[in-house]
């Protein structure tokens, strides 16, 4: 048995209902899907024993239902109705009994969603496997972390900094960080991505990563605008967003694929590549749950690159 299969059979146990869906976009997908569960397997077993498979697929069946359910509600209501930023900071960043499995499923939607999948190729094809010789890497609301551990992973010439303004997000990378081998290459922190104080750190980066963050802000502007900063002139950004997905932690509503490309360009940043996603539903409805994934440049000429040249 591949180590990833450890997955399949705790969704199989943990996660009935669930598991023929996942289990078929695994299996369209298996190269690139092990790509990602091969290596986080190892590393769950080694920091977490084999009782992590099993919390793993209740965390990502727990997650699927409320994300089921949130959907229902925005369906009726036309609008997305998350709860006041104050409750998600204490209720869903703060508190690891909702963190934790959430993070779980945060990580394996990339190898078991039709959605997602995609977004994974993106990454490992146009971005990590792209990044200069000894690249320094940004990533924005690392999670779980394994993004940026994957980039270690791929890349042992690559340093990455990752940040996450959960402590208990962060405590979950740093747990993987510890058995993966690449403790001396990549460091997690807890920050805000758009916390302006953060702004000390204008080192230029030749990656940047921010999956599935800007839908979380009030206002993304300042995500992108921090990106814009922050990216080497000749760096890359690999950037996602949820659009017409509620949650209960989903803030921003982006409804076309144009919103978050326009927020971009207007950040002086340039969409090389773009991939958009809701999966084939067949389903006529007003809303319907999908995620865009860019590759992003700073536009030469812009703003952006003006003020890195000015710094430099
Ligand atoms: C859906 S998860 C995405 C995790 C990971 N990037 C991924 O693609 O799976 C959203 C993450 O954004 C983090 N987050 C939300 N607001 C943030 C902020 N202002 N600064 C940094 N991280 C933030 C949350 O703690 C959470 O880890």
């Amino acid at each position: 048995m591949v180590p990833a299969e450890q997955f399949l059979d705790a969704l199989k146990r943990r996660a009935k209902l669930l598991a023929p869906s996942a289990i078929a976009t695994y299996e369209a997908n298996t190269e690139l899907a092990t790509w990602l569960l091969n290596p986080l397997a190892r590393w769950t077993a080694a920091a977490y024993g084999p009782q992590a498979f099993d919390d793993a697929a209740v965390g990502y069946a727990k997650y699927a239902l409320g994300v089921a359910r949130a959907q229902q509600i925005y369906e009726k209501n036309g609008r997305y109705t998350p709860e006041a930023m104050p409750e998600i900071v204490t209720g869903v960043y703060e508190d690891a009994s909702y963190m934790v499995p959430y993070m779980w499923a945060a990580i394996l939607i990339y190898a078991f969603w039709p959605s997602m999948i995609g977004h994974l190729a993106l990454f490992r094809d146009q971005f990590v496997r792209q990044l200069p010789a000894n690249a320094s890497v940004l990533e924005l609301a690392s999670g779980h972390g394994v993004m940026s551990l994957l980039v270690a992973e791929e890349r042992p010439d690559v340093r990455v900094w990752g940040f996450d303004i959960s402590p208990p997000a962060v405590a979950v990378a740093t747990r993987l960080l510890a058995v993966s081998g690449h403790e001396g290459r990549v460091s997690f922190a807890v920050q805000d991505a758009i916390d302006p104080r953060a702004a000390r750190d204008e080192k230029q980066y030749e990656g940047i990563v921010s999956a599935m963050l800007a839908e979380h802000l009030e206002s993304p502007q300042s995500l992108l605008a921090a990106i814009a900063r922050r990216v080497a002139p000749t760096g890359a950004v690999f950037f996602s967003t949820a659009l017409e997905s509620a949650q209960r932690d989903h803030v921003y509503e982006f409804n076309h694929e144009s919103e978050p490309i326009r927020l971009a360009e207007d950040a002086g940043l340039r969409v090389q590549r773009l991939v958009s996603d809701g999966g084939a539903t067949g389903a006529h409805v007003r809303f319907q749950p999908r995620a865009t994934a860019m590759i992003l440049q700073a536009r030469v000429g812009s703003a952006a690159q003006r003020s890195q040249e000015h710094n430099a």
